[in-house]
């Protein structure tokens, strides 16, 4: 098969959708959060504050990211007024990196936002994230001038574990200008 066939083939096996009410007990074999965290956010879609991206490999639920209208819901944001759509929550399975699929997901978030006629979209990244800044600065995010701030918080994991994290972040943005 040749090399464009089978990246044909492969881009073909994912399906991102926007979480359904059924779906959200098969998201335990994403290694990232808990069932109720999972319906919590279900829930924040549901009254439109956000939309639960999952991308489904195969039927597996492979990858996920949040598009918040009011401002991302992790615990650590930055203090300044930030009037356009955040990306939070990304997190591909370990299993399926460098596959494009972190890529397709941002595809998504970044053509709503641009549909809806705002001409940003921003996210928060741990300094030290460089998996993340580079797949982030391929795609046109900036660095948006603000001071890196201290997010902290608990993060419960799928088995209820907690643990105490505190990461130095910096803000990014991407702007549309005519287009994407
Ligand atoms: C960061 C993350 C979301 C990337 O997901 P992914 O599906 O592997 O990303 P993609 O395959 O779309 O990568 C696109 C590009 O980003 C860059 N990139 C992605 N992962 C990288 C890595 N580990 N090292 C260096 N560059 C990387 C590369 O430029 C890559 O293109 P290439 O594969 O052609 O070189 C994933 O590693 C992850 O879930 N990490 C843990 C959670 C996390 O850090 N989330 C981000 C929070 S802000």
């Amino acid at each position: 098969m040749s090399r464009l066939c089978s990246v044909y083939f492969t881009v073909m096996k994912i399906d991102i959708r926007s979480l359904k009410s059924s779906e959200v007990s098969r998201l335990q074999y994403l290694p990232f959060g808990r069932k109720e965290t999972h319906r919590r956010r279900f829930m924040l879609q549901e009254s439109g504050k956000l939309i639960f991206f999952v991308a489904w490999w195969d039927n597996l639920p492979v990858a996920q990211v949040l598009l918040n209208w009011e401002g991302g819901d992790a615990s650590g944001v930055p203090p300044q007024v930030r009037p356009w759509p955040e990306v939070s929550s990304l997190f591909v399975h370990p299993d399926y990196r460098r596959r494009g699929v972190a890529s397709r997901l941002l595809d998504m978030c970044e053509r709503i936002t641009f549909q809806r006629d705002y001409v940003n979209i921003g996210l928060c990244v741990h300094v030290a994230n460089q998996p993340a800044l580079n797949l982030y600065a391929r795609r046109g995010y900036r660095d948006a001038g603000w001071d890196p701030y201290l997010a902290q918080g608990v993060y419960v994991d799928s088995n209820g574990g907690r643990s105490n994290w505190r990461e130095l972040r910096v803000y990014l943005i991407k702007s549309f200008g005519k287009g994407i």
